[in-house]
């Protein structure tokens, strides 16, 4: 069966290499994968406790459900002073609640990130990667894609040109696509 991936791209800006990253993936997904791409990040209200209850803001639950209904996560971070840029940092955090249970918990996520400088994204993923162990994520290990240098791999349009780049992101996708088999494996066993 086709599986569902939804894609986030953690930057709000319209020629972000990261979004250009995200749609990268969607072309070149394996032929049994669906990727949507998330665009709702700016429609999120800051995270705040008080409004986290069992009737959350409308953009928190589409959020959620989205989540909750793909079979996987892609994840396209910016690196914003060697860290997670705080509009995606927001969007999981939300995500993240209720702790136990959250629409992160198990659920297999690639992660992968652009940057024009030459060792861009390399610590913001190291904090994604540190984060999903706190929701209990589940996170493909390698291949690693950090898109160093993103100027060079991308045209004006935002399509990614560069052969070995998207070799790198089709292998990424694929070890997600044998990760959630894998998941479904063991879990009907
Ligand atoms: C940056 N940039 C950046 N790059 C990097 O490699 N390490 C860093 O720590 C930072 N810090 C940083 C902070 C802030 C506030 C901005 C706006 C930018 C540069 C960043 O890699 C570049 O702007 C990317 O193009 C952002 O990703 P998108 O928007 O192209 O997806």
């Amino acid at each position: 069966s086709e599986l569902k991936i939804l894609a986030v791209s953690g930057s709000l800006r319209s020629a972000s290499y990261n979004s250009a990253l995200a749609r990268a993936a969607q072309k070149h997904a394996p032929g049994d994968m669906a990727v949507e791409i998330y665009e709702g990040l700016r429609d999120l209200p800051l995270y705040d406790q008080d409004l986290d209850t069992d009737t959350p803001p409308a953009a928190v639950a589409d959020l959620r459900r989205r989540i909750t209904e793909a079979d996987g996560l892609f994840i396209a971070t910016p690196e914003y002073n060697y860290g997670i840029p705080g509009a995606l940092k927001n969007a999981l955090d939300w995500a993240s609640r209720p702790s136990r249970g959250s629409s992160l918990t198990g659920k297999p996520i690639a992660v992968s990130g652009a940057a024009p400088t030459n060792f861009g994204t390399v610590r913001a993923q190291l904090a994604l990667r540190q984060m999903f162990l706190w929701t209990d994520s589940d996170v493909v290990r390698k291949p690693e894609v950090q898109i160093f240098r993103a100027h060079e791999r991308f045209d004006e349009t935002g399509n990614l040109t560069d052969e070995s780049t998207i070799a790198l992101l089709r292998d990424l996708l694929d070890a997600l696509d044998r990760r959630i088999r894998d998941r479904r494996t063991i879990a009907a066993s």
